[in-house]
C-alpha cells in the first residue's frame, strides 16, 4: 500500500513539472530564435498557431491570419507586432495587412493560395486603371494585400508563397473569370515598405505590387513561375516614388520588373507618376518578355529609374520602353549601367504603337514624351537583332545615348541588326554599328551616357537589426 502510494505520488509530482507531457495529445511548445534586418523591429511577437493557425495543407488559415493581424493592430502605438508563421503549409485565402507589423516567415513555412474564390473578396479597379486588367468590373483582392498602411513588413527565412497559379491561369486562357486574377502582395496608399527574404511561387498573376506608395525596399527576393504562364510579372512599382529593388532572382512568364504608372485617360486625370526606382543586382529569365519594361502603363508618368549590374539570360529583351498614342504621360531621365545578356531576341527595344487601351475613350492627342534614355556599359552575347527602337510620328523619343556596348550577334542573327524610325540621340563606342538615327561621332567626340552619382534617399535607410525569441506549437 504504502510503496504504491508512494509510486503515485512520484508520478503525480512527475507530471505537474512536465506539462508537456500533460498535453503529449497537442503539438509539443517550441522556442525558435532569430534575427534580421529591418526598417523597424517590433516589441511583439506571436505565432499563428496561437490564433487557431492549422500548417496541414488543406485547413483554410484565413480566419487565423485575419484575426491575428485584427488583434495585433492595437500594437500600432505600443511598439508595434509581428506575426511568425511557422514551418507547414498554410492554405490561406487573401487577408488584410495592419500598420507597424512585420509578418515573418520560417524557412519551412509555406503559405499556400486557396482555390475556394469565396476566401478571395473583390475589390474596386484601380483609379488610374478605370477597370482590371484582365475583365472590365473589379479585381479579386491579392493574397497578401494592405491599404492606407505606415511601417509594414512581409519578410522570412527565405520562407514560401505559393501562389498556385495554375487554376487562375486555366480559368483565365478559358475567359471564366469576371474579375481580374488577385496578386500575391499589393500595398496600396502607403509609405515605409519591405519585403524582402521570401520566395514566390506560381502568381496567379503579377506577384509584387506596391501601388500609389513610396519609400518602399523589395531585396532578396526569388520570383519563379512558368515561362509560358499569364502574365506573371514579377515586380511591378506602379505610380510609386522612392523606391530600391535589389538582389532579386526573377523566372517568369512576364516582364521581371514592371515599371507603370496607370492606363489612357485614367492614369493622365488620376497624374501619380513612378520616380526616384533604383534596381541592383536583378538576375532574369523571362524568354518571351523584357528584363525591365517601363510601361505600357506609364500615363502618369516615369522619372529617374536607375538600373545597374542587371543579368538577364534567355529573355527577350533587357530594357524595354512600351507606350501608345493616347498614353499620354512621360518616360525620362531613365539610367541603366553595367548590363549583362545572354541569348536575346533584341537587347533594346522601344515600342510606340503597344496599342492595348483601357476602353475606346483615350484622347488620341494625347501623347507620351519619351526622353533623356540612357544606356552604357553593356556586354550582350547569342542576340538576334540588336536593337528596334520605334518612336510615334510627330512625336519622336529624344534624347536616347548609348555608350560602351557590345552585342555579339547570334549565328542566325538578323542581317540589320539595327532598326530606328522616329528617334533621336546618339552612341559612341557600340558594336554592332547603329543605325543613322544614333550617330557616333567616333573619336572626335567620345560620349560616356549619364548615370546618376548621387544617392536616393530610400539608400540612406539604414536598417536595424532586429532579434527575437518566439514560443509557438
Ligand atoms: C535576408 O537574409 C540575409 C541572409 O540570411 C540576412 O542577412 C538579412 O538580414 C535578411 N535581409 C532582409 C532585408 O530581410
Ligand atoms: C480537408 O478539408 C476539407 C474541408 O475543410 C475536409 O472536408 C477534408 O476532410 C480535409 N481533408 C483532410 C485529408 O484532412
Ligand atoms: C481588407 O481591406 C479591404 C480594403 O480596405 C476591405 O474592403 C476589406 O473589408 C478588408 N477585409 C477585412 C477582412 O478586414
Ligand atoms: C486611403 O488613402 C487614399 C489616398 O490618400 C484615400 O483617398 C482613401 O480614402 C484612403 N482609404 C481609406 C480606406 O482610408
Ligand atoms: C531561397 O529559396 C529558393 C528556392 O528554394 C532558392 O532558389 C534560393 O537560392 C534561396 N535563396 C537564398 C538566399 O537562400
Ligand atoms: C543562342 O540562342 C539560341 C536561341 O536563340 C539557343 O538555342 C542557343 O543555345 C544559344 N547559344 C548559346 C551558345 O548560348
Ligand atoms: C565598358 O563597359 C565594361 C562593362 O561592360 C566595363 O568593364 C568597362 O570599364 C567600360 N569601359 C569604360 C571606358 O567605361
Amino acid at each position: 500500500m504504502k510503496i504504491s502510494r508512494l509510486v503515485l505520488a512520484i508520478i503525480l509530482v512527475a507530471l505537474m513539472l512536465s506539462p508537456e507531457r500533460c498535453e503529449s495529445r497537442k503539438a509539443k511548445i517550441i522556442s525558435t530564435s532569430f534575427e534580421y534586418s529591418a526598417i523597424n523591429c517590433r516589441a511583439h511577437s506571436v505565432s499563428l498557431t496561437d490564433f487557431g493557425g492549422v500548417g496541414d495543407g488543406n485547413t483554410s488559415n484565413t480566419k487565423a491570419f485575419q484575426s491575428a493581424i485584427n488583434h495585433l493592430s492595437q500594437y500600432g502605438s505600443e511598439g508595434g507586432a509581428q506575426l511568425y508563421v511557422p514551418a507547414g503549409k498554410w492554405l490561406t485565402g487573401s487577408f488584410n495587412l495592419t500598420s507597424h507589423f512585420t509578418l515573418y516567415l520560417d524557412k519551412d513555412a509555406v503559405l499556400l493560395a486557396s482555390q475556394d474564390i469565396s476566401e478571395w473578396p473583390v475589390i474596386e479597379p484601380l483609379p488610374s486603371y478605370g477597370r482590371g486588367r484582365d475583365a472590365a468590373a473589379g479585381r479579386f483582392t491579392s493574397l497578401i494585400f494592405g491599404t492606407n498602411l505606415t511601417d509594414v513588413i512581409v519578410t522570412g527565412d527565405n520562407g514560401t508563397i505559393d501562389g498556385q497559379g495554375e487554376f487562375w491561369w486555366q480559368q483565365f486562357h478559358k475567359k471564366k473569370l469576371k474579375y481580374t486574377r488577385p496578386y500575391l502582395i499589393e500595398i496600396m496608399f502607403s509609405e515605409n515598405i519591405q519585403i524582402s527574404n521570401l520566395t514566390l511561387l506560381d502568381s496567379p498573376s503579377w506577384n509584387i505590387h506596391p501601388v500609389y506608395s513610396s519609400n518602399i525596399i523589395v531585396k532578396g527576393i526569388t520570383i519563379i513561375a512558368p515561362v509560358t504562364s499569364p502574365n506573371t510579372d514579377g515586380i511591378n512599382p506602379d505610380s510609386c516614388t522612392n523606391t530600391k529593388i535589389e538582389d532579386c532572382y526573377i523566372v517568369s512568364g512576364d516582364d521581371c520588373v514592371a515599371v507603370k504608372s496607370g492606363w489612357d485617360e485614367y492614369g493622365i486625370k488620376f497624374g501619380w507618376p513612378t520616380k526616384q526606382l533604383v534596381i541592383r543586382r536583378l538576375t532574369c529569365i523571362s524568354p518571351f518578355s523584357a528584363t525591365i519594361a517601363l510601361g505600357s502603363e506609364m500615363s502618369g508618368g516615369i522619372q529617374d529609374v536607375r538600373a545597374e549590374d542587371i543579368t538577364a539570360i534567355h529573355t527577350e529583351s533587357g530594357i524595354r520602353i512600351k507606350t501608345a498614342v493616347g498614353r499620354g504621360g512621360y518616360v525620362k531621365d531613365i539610367y541603366v549601367q553595367k548590363m549583362t545578356m545572354h541569348t536575346m531576341k533584341w537587347a533594346f527595344w522601344m515600342t510606340g504603337n503597344y496599342g492595348s487601351h483601357a476602353d475606346t475613350h483615350y484622347d488620341p492627342n494625347a501623347l507620351p514624351e519619351i526622353s533623356n534614355i540612357n544606356y552604357r556599359d553593356m556586354v550582350a552575347d547569342n542576340v538576334t537583332m540588336a536593337a528596334r527602337l520605334e518612336g510615334i510620328s510627330n512625336d519622336p523619343f529624344k534624347g536616347i545615348c548609348i555608350s560602351n556596348v557590345t552585342i555579339g550577334m547570334a549565328v542566325k542573327a538578323k542581317k540589320q541588326p539595327w532598326t530606328c524610325t522616329d528617334i533621336e540621340g546618339v552612341t559612341s563606342g557600340v558594336t554592332p554599328q547603329p543605325c543613322n538615327l544614333l550617330p557616333d561621332p567616333g573619336s572626335e567626340k567620345i560620349t560616356t551616357c549619364d548615370f546618376p552619382t548621387e544617392n536616393l534617399p530610400v539608400d540612406n535607410l539604414e536598417l536595424k537589426k532586429c532579434t527575437y525569441s518566439i514560443k509557438h506549437a
